[in-house]
């Protein structure tokens, strides 16, 4: 009893030095609770009431297997949800390097009517908000996305087909604001090539894993507690089927023009912030407008590419490993790229640069046994009958001199305590393009500031 409370006393103090050192930039290594890289069964509200509820609109973000969640979809392993992620990383990858033709063939609402550059990349990220759509509004679950632009639910009467959703399908005869895009107007030759049934436009989207959504391409109103936002474009989905477990649709958040973030420019001037939790146990947020948590941050342009209007580039310059910057070549990442992607799992990067951080990781954690990896990881350790671990600090640098710490959960993905991986995945091919994912995205307040052309991070956010 004594000696477990001196223990945890001891631990709460190294934690408390680890913030203390890390305050003056000096971490060099993390000392963590094994525990605390795993979620626990009841949810945690956002660690700053304060600030969530100062910034409107802003909407709770969770992650949708966790307990913060109000689905109930059969879990997915850990391994499935690195399996969809490699397929979404495939995904972005083909679309990418190829650009290029449509899948449209026969009549309509059948899947294979969907162009292959409308919705971006494979979807089926892992966190998810709540919006409403309609008059009388009602709520809609939705995968948020900065990786695809098209905003869509699934519609009654299901045409085709609708899977299980958890909430009540949404009606469009029962909102008096809803209206069909009409065929050959600017909004649908931009959602896709004025393909249509009738007077009515059609979308679709087909993303990686061939999850797919077609249906009528509408608007009707969408509510950001407190905002309103009258005659919003978004798919109604007539034939929906994939991996969006019991999600609603998906809220596309992408560069695009038919993106929310440029149908409301009017409103919130392409400004958007938000914070991932650090376990699905916990709560981030999402908020809109420029009064969105942007101060305080250190900030590295978007780049121009030839597929700016897809994805956010950003340059990543270099990494570095308990303080130390790792020699890889400037142009290791210049030939790639980057991109940052909210619906992207895990940080890809080019193979040179992942040599590089893995034998420096695996250099300062020969005190634990290595075990075999999983799925795209390939440096796993077994921290079974460890409280407390000693890992490395690992950091990412940015052009513009922006340089941010991952948060443990950042840098290592619990399978179980008997399997941790270091939470980073290498590209095959060296001109892949990088990808900034989600998990070593967690607990920074990251804003997207489009009119300067700007993201920005700053630490410990929720
Ligand atoms: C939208 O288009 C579909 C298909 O043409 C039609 O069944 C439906 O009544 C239309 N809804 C409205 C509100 O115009
Ligand atoms: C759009 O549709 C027109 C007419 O069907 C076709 O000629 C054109 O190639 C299409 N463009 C794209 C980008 O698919
Ligand atoms: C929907 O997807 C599930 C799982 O992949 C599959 O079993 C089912 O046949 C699909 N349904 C339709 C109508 O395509
Ligand atoms: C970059 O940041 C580091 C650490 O914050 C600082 O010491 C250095 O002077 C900065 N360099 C430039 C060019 O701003």
């Amino acid at each position: 009893m004594a000696n477990s409370l001196l223990i945890n006393l001891l631990q709460i103090f190294l934690l408390f030095l680890s913030f203390s050192t890390h305050a003056l930039g000096l971490l060099k290594f993390h000392v963590i609770d094994v525990h605390a890289l795993t979620s626990k069964n009841v949810c945690s509200p956002p660690k700053d009431m304060e600030r969530f509820r100062s910034v409107k609109p802003t909407l709770a973000i969770v992650n949708r297997h966790g307990p913060c969640s109000t689905l109930h979809s059969v879990e997915k392993s850990l391994e499935q949800i690195l399996s969809i992620d490699q397929s979404r990383v495939d995904s972005i990858h083909r679309q990418i390097s190829a650009i290029s033709g449509t899948g449209k063939t026969s009549g309509p609402l059948s899947s294979s009517q969907i162009t292959a550059q409308s919705g971006g990349s494979f979807g089926v990220g892992a966190y998810i908000v709540e919006i409403g759509i309609g008059t009388p509004s009602k709520t809609l679950t939705l995968l948020f996305d900065t990786g695809s632009s098209v905003t869509w639910t699934q519609c009654k009467p299901c045409l085709r087909f609708c899977y299980t959703q958890h909430d009540p399908i949404f009606d469009p005869s029962q909102s008096s604001t809803y209206m069909n895009v009409t065929c050959n107007s600017a909004p649908c030759n931009v959602v896709n090539n004025n393909s249509c049934s009738g007077s009515s436009c059609l979308y679709g989207v087909r993303y990686g894993d061939r999850s797919y959504t077609v249906g009528y391409y509408a608007e009707d109103t969408l509510t950001l507690t407190p905002d309103v936002i009258h005659n919003f474009r978004f798919g109604c989905g007539q034939n929906n089927n994939g991996t969006f477990g019991e999600v609603a649709g998906l809220l596309g958040l992408g560069p695009s023009s038919e993106s929310f973030v440029s149908q409301t420019s009017d409103k919130y001037q392409r400004v958007f912030a938000y914070c991932l939790p650090a376990l699905s146990s916990s709560t981030g947020y999402l908020n809109f407008g420029s009064n969105s948590d942007i101060s305080n941050t250190n900030r590295t342009p978007i780049t121009k590419q030839p597929n700016s209007g897809l994805y956010y580039y950003i340059t990543m310059t270099g990494l570095s490993v308990a303080g130390d910057t790792l020699p890889i070549s400037s142009t290791v990442f210049s030939n790639a790229g980057t991109i940052i992607d909210s619906g992207t799992t895990i940080t890809q990067l080019p193979p040179d640069a992942y040599q590089a951080l893995r034998s420096a990781f695996r250099e300062h954690m020969t005190q634990y046994k290595m075990v075999p990896g999983i799925s795209m990881f390939d440096t796993c350790y077994d921290f079974t009958g460890f409280d407390s671990v000693t890992i490395p600090t690992v950091g990412i640098q940015f052009l513009n001199n922006v340089s941010i710490d991952l948060v443990p959960n950042g840098i290592l993905y619990a399978i179980s305590s008997s399997q941790v991986c270091l939470a980073f995945a290498s590209n095959s091919d060296p001109s892949d393009t990088g990808i900034f994912g989600n998990v070593q995205q967690k607990t920074f307040n990251v804003v997207y500031d489009i009119p300067n052309g700007e993201i920005g991070f700053s630490p410990e956010a929720c």
